[in-house]
């Protein structure tokens, strides 16, 4: 059995969104003290339903790691997007506020604009681009308005070996194309599901034991910059040297306009860890660390497939 990586936590947890990339680690690395919920149990398209359910269950805390995640359709259903990211988010806050239990939440790089090439500090002003980030951020607001004992984690460029996403996309599209073009001009941190549910629930812990719950937003993404292109780059390299590709694409730059995605994503997505390495003494593992996992997974199943 692993050992509980919430100790202090004398109860179950509820998370929200098992079966995403985040949420389906947390519940792995949670165990039988996780309550999982899937949008089967509750959809948070309706917000008193997510009310009704954690009055049932009276969990000792809750993580939600569900989202409206779909930037691009987001554009066109910003009031589902944001009932599902901000209007049940609130509602869970609500819950664990009056219950005084901690709440852990999740949020994006795409709550800011992009300009410029330093890091973003949480104290950055937010100014999201799409409506995607808008109803994230939405989400933050009414998390700090209801106050509480709760951690908003904004992250970036999520991936694992599982799920529909940038690096299992980058693998198909090696086995079918010569030549593909990858945005090259925006630069952020690919961020390992597993590693993200890893850090989440030792920052979590960590601030149970404190003496006063450091309620807030941080940065938690993987250390390490690059961009989508050089993402691209080393997933081909590391699927050749593996075995998992037997040849891969030429990878061509393109530009953000180029590639003329509905929603806009911005062009800096570099997240600053100082507030999460001083108050917690937490950083995640590099994204090369992340990529060379989701590899050894895939490699894993290719030669059991055999
Ligand atoms: N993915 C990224 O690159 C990224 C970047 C920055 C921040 N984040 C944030 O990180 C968190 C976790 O993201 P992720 O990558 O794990 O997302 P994901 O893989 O897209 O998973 C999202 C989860 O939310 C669930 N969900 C969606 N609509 C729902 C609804 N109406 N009711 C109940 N559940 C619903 C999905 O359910 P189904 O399984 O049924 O579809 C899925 O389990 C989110 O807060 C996201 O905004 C993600």
């Amino acid at each position: 059995m692993m050992p509980d990586p919430c100790p202090s936590i004398e109860g179950k947890v509820a998370v929200f969104g098992i079966g995403g990339q985040v949420g389906s680690a947390l519940t792995l690395a949670l165990g039988e003290k996780a309550i999982p919920l899937s949008r089967e149990a509750v959809d948070l398209s309706e917000p008193l339903k997510v009310s009704e359910m954690l009055f049932a269950l009276k969990p000792a805390a809750v993580i939600n790691a569900a989202a409206y995640t779909a930037v691009d359709k987001a554009e066109q259903e910003e009031a589902l997007a944001t009932a599902i990211n901000a209007d049940s988010p609130a509602i869970m806050a609500d819950y664990c506020s009056t219950h005084n239990i901690p709440f852990l939440h999740y949020s994006t790089d795409y709550v800011f604009n992009g300009e410029g090439d330093r890091p973003w500090v949480e104290s950055d002003t937010p100014a999201p681009l799409s409506a995607y980030g808008r109803s994230k951020l939405a989400g933050e607001r009414k998390l700090a308005e209801i106050g509480g004992k709760h951690l908003i984690l904004r992250t970036s460029w999520v991936f694992d070996a599982f799920h529909t996403n940038f690096f299992n996309t980058m693998l198909r599209l090696g086995r079918e194309r010569e030549e593909i073009a990858v945005v090259g001009d925006q630069f952020g941190a690919p961020t390992y599901g597993p590693h993200l549910a890893g850090g989440s629930l030792a920052a979590l812990e960590r601030a149970v034991r404190m003496d006063q719950f450091p309620t807030g937003v941080y940065h938690m993404a993987a250390e390490g910059v690059t961009t989508w292109k050089d993402f691209a780059e080393a997933i081909f390299e590391g699927a050749l040297e593996s075995g998992i590709l037997k040849s891969a694409p030429v990878v061509r730059a393109i530009t953000s306009e180029e590639f003329g995605a509905p929603a806009v994503r911005p062009k800096n997505s570099r997240l600053s860890m100082e507030k999460l390495k001083w108050v917690f003494g937490i950083a995640l593992p590099d994204w090369r660390d992340g990529l060379t996992h989701a590899l050894e997974i895939k490699r894993e199943a290719a030669r059991h497939a055999h």
